[in-house]
């Protein structure tokens, strides 16, 4: 999707379609009234007869017939004045865009008018015109051309570009199916991000990975025949700038290992790596972004699968930390290959870090998917996590480590068992153990995505699938980071 902007007025603009965003509350502003007299009212009649109300996401399409040179114009419910916050307006501008790909526009101009910040349209318009038939004959609609009618400078309209372009490989990547998507793809896309981004990456494939103490990610990687990699990419601004951590959970499939999953829904976890995709992908913008702060993303790559030398019930593996752990339980593999990920991220300097993880299906009952579940161990640093987020419209909601939770993972093998004897606290007993693996001088946020980066089902803004949860918010804190150091 090319992006390019003017500040014509609607009528002037030649295009497929024209997308007018409209409150529900508010009476047509003077410019979309004299718009409607020059196509015989047909705007406002919609309005009148109340086939177009602007209810939030409603979308009424009308004919111009010729009387401006776009052919159509969209009417786009924008929903109440007052809750029209960031989140809607990037939701708005993605209800234009399903639907715009709906109509096979190819061409689409989009009235900036209401938005004081019009990046939030391109991310809308682009994540939105996203549909994933990835292996059909029949390639899915997009969108050549977005034009924004406003101001918008090309620092900003190139950046949002570049965001939503990053945000999409990341749902590509994650809806890709696990034969194609094997941890060897994922770390050959690692490899090329850092040779195009000239960041320095570092690769340990299992051999590696036992021989430098990674038993933990070792033990998970050994159930597959898959070849699995930890890898760490390094992007330096200075040497003495701080350096941002983001560890992401890679399985590119979780079959459950020994202890296996029902084949209910198994195939939706290709999902299993969002994080790790995630990771990646903020990996790329911040090699053409530059930010003024060091960066280290480590993504911990295999398959969880219950093979011939597969991990048991009760097997002790022992972690790069020098912590033992006891893996009660196969399927909770995430936390135990994200325990090498955070410790080999501390190593190379991280000293805030954030982990992605699909970690609990437990998120998911707690916070299904309108909110992604953090847990820190620094109140402030959780709280930069939060502002982030909402600064780009995505909701996180925090969950609490009190040091009774940490009662949750003892063994009596090991250092830590890797669930809890009980259920309950599910998502918290995740957080525990993976805090476990953090040093306590270090700010660290753990992002439980497990409900958050898939969609079940469509939404009008939104295809059904991976959402690339975090991408934004990742790009919001780093932004937030630099800043504190200026
Ligand atoms: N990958 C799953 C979590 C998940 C569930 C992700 C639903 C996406 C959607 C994770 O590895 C897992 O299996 N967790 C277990 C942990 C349990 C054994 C403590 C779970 O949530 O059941
Ligand atoms: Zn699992
Ligand atoms: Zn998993």
């Amino acid at each position: 999707m090319k992006v390019t902007s003017t500040l014509y007025s609607l009528e002037k603009i030649e295009t497929d379609i024209i997308a007018i965003p409209l409150f529900e509350d508010e009476d047509f502003p003077d410019y979309v009234i004299e718009l409607s007299k020059k196509i015989s009212g047909a705007l406002v009649a919609a309005k009148t007869i109340g086939e177009f109300k602007g209810k939030l996401y409603e979308t009424t399409s009308v004919f111009t017939h010729g009387k401006i040179p776009s052919p159509r114009v969209l009417l786009v419910g924008a929903g109440k004045k007052v809750d029209f916050d960031r989140r809607l307006a990037v939701n708005v501008a993605g209800a234009a865009g399903r639907k715009l790909i709906k109509l096979e526009a190819k061409r689409a101009a989009f009235d900036a008018t209401k938005y004081s910040d019009p990046s939030l349209i391109v991310e809308g318009v682009g994540l939105g015109e996203l549909d994933f038939g990835l292996y059909k004959k029949e390639k899915a609609k997009r969108i050549d051309e977005l034009v924004i009618v406003g101001k918008i400078s090309p620092a900003e309209q190139k950046e949002a570009s570049l965001v939503v372009e990053t945000a999409n490989w990341v749902r590509e990547t994650v809806f890709q199916p696990a034969n194609r998507l094997t941890p060897t793809h994922l770390v050959t896309e690692a490899r090329k991000i850092a040779r195009e981004g000239r960041l320095e990456i570092e690769v340990y494939d299992e051999k590696a990975a036992v021989k430098k103490g990674m038993g933990a990610f070792a033990g998970i990687a050994q159930g597959s025949n898959e070849p699995s990699f930890i890898a760490a990419l390094k992007y330096t601004y200075n040497k003495t700038a701080s350096t941002l951590g983001i560890v992401g959970k890679g399985i590119t499939f979780d079959s459950g290992g020994i202890s296996i999953k029902p084949s209910d829904k198994m195939h939706e976890m290709k999902m299993d790596m969002a994080g790790a995709a995630t990771a990646l992908g903020f990996m790329k913008l911040v090699s053409v972004l530059k930010p003024k702060l060091n960066v280290v993303v480590t993504v911990a790559l295999t398959e969880n699968l219950p093979g011939g030398r597969a991990l048991k019930p009760g097997d002790v593996v022992k972690s790069l930390s020098g912590k033992t752990i006891e893996v009660l339980n196969t399927d909770a593999e995430g936390r135990v290959v994200l325990s090498d990920a955070l410790t080999l991220a501390q190593k190379l300097g991280a000293t805030k870090i954030v982990d992605l993880a699909t970690l609990t299906g437990a998120v998911v009952v707690a916070l299904g998917s309108e909110a992604t579940a953090v847990l820190g161990n620094k109140q402030g640093f959780t709280d930069q996590v939060i502002k982030a987020g909402e600064s780009v419209g995505e909701r996180i909601w925090q969950l609490p480590i009190y040091p009774e939770h940490k009662e949750l993972l003892r063994s009596e093998i090991a250092d830590l068992a890797n669930i809890p004897p009980m259920r309950g606290a599910g998502v918290i007993a995740g957080g525990v153990f993976l805090q476990e693996f953090i040093d306590p001088k270090n700010s660290w946020a753990h992002l439980d995505i497990a409900g958050t980066a898939w969609l079940d089902s469509e939404k009008p803004f939104l295809a059904k699938g991976p959402t690339a949860v975090g991408l934004r918010t990742l790009l919001a804190l780093a932004k937030e980071l630099e800043k504190a150091k200026e």
